[in-house]
């Protein structure tokens, strides 16, 4: 019997390296005038990485046709992995026109630097409403996900990348931790459970409870905000670190807890994300994974559980990782704590909760969330960083 000295294994088994060793590098460097040249835009970037640093495993490079249309359609590799959400590299019918299969393509980032290689298997042509009405469950404009797909190129680019150029997330660069570095880090503490939790949003005092609640079941608990693109409304990655922080160092054990950054871009597919966004916390060596309420969602677009529903459409070895739902949580004004319908008699009107929204609508009219909603540390923290918003 094979040890396995991780808590998890990585999904597919293997966990994914597509960093350009030294030797690579030079001579992909030393090619750079010569190799024809796509620009990736900030979505595409963070999925290089994502690719490369394993966080994606068992993905090597851009999906080709097969796993594509089963991703959409089935929620699975062409080999029968479980996986949810397209990782496709789209550029316009001009870009791709001139591009040889079989060839190797330089990968530039937006200020057109070098930052990757694809080795082109296949160029094809895909449709995105099946995408958008399979993988959003809509096909509105309006909606942030669909808008990012209607909007981008109308040809996929296949094949393995390499990473030769890392973004440096200059902001938190001790919390960039690849799916390697966090596996063994795990070790060291002696976890043999960790709940991985993602976050898009300001950390709220339902996050916090949920979080404590896992944690009380679970040795170790993984912190995991993205920080990769997301919609213009929300609060940028660095306001929501500092909140991180501040919180940290107040209300956590911190030898229970291991913050670290997520550089993914969201989708804001709720349900199918939230499968998503289960399998990369594995790959990072989460043996669980929150899902709250209304997980990865927007808008009206999902009904409160979906993201939940979802988990009941695989079998547990398939996936590995153990989903943890939580009811939506609020403060009870009746039992004067954090808690949930599961747990508190209280009527509506005795249930403390707000809204991202409503959130930002209070800090630009210069007001702070209530302490039943937010903790008083996060909510200056939050009310400075509207000031210095406002005031630029
Ligand atoms: S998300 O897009 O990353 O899901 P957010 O940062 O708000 O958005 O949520 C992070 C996690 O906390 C998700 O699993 C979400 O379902 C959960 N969550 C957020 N608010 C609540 C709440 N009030 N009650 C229960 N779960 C919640």
């Amino acid at each position: 019997m094979s040890h396995n000295p991780d808590a998890i294994a990585p999904h597919g088994g293997q966990l994914v390296n597509r960093i350009a060793t030294p030797e690579q590098r030079a001579e992909f460097l030393s090619k750079a005038d010569f190799l024809p040249q796509v620009q990736l835009d900030d979505r595409a970037v963070s999925d290089l990485e994502m690719i490369a640093i394993g966080a994606f495993s068992p993905l090597t490079g851009f999906m080709n046709q097969e796993d594509y249309d089963r991703t959409v359609t089935e929620m699975r590799l062409a080999n029968g992995l479980v996986w949810s959400i397209p990782i496709t590299l789209s550029v316009s019918e001009e870009v791709a026109s001139p591009l040889q299969e079989g060839g190797l393509i330089r990968l530039d980032n937006s200020k057109g630097e070098f930052i990757g290689v694809l080795q082109l298997t296949q160029k094809y042509h895909y449709d995105k409403t099946r995408e958008a009405i399979n993988v959003y469950r809509t096909d509105d404009v309006k909606h942030p996900g669909v808008q990012v797909l209607y909007n981008q190129g109308n040809v996929h680019l296949a094949g393995d990348i390499w990473l030769l150029q890392r973004e440096p997330h200059p902001q938190f660069p001790t919390y960039q931790i690849d799916p390697a570095a966090s596996r063994q880090l795990f070790r060291d503490k002696g976890w043999k459970t960790i709940v991985g939790f993602q976050t898009r949003n300001p950390i709220h005092r339902a996050h916090e409870y949920i979080q404590k609640c896992a944690l009380e079941i679970v040795d170790g608990l993984f912190l995991h905000p993205l920080v990769g693109a997301t919609k213009e409304d929300d609060i940028a990655a660095d306001v929501r670190m500092r909140c991180y922080e501040i919180l940290l160092e107040h209300y956590y054990p911190l030898d229970r807890v291991t913050l670290a950054i997520n550089p993914a871009a969201m989708r804001y597919a709720g349900p199918r994300e939230a499968i998503f966004h289960a399998l990369v916390r594995k790959n990072y060596g989460c043996t669980h994974f929150i899902v709250g309420r209304d997980h990865a969602g927007v808008g009206d677009y999902y009904g409160t559980y979906d993201a939940q529903y979802i988990f009941d459409e695989f079998a547990p070895s398939e996936l590995g990782i153990v989903p943890m739902k939580f009811e939506h949580a609020f403060y009870c004004t009746r039992t004067k704590q954090m808690a949930t319908s599961k747990t508190s008699p209280s009527k509506p009107e005795e249930r403390i909760h707000l809204s991202g929204t409503k959130v930002r609508e209070m800090l630009r009219r210069g007001e702070l969330p209530p302490p039943e909603f937010s903790r008083p540390e996060v909510a200056a923290e939050l009310a400075r960083a509207m000031r210095i918003e406002v005031s630029a």
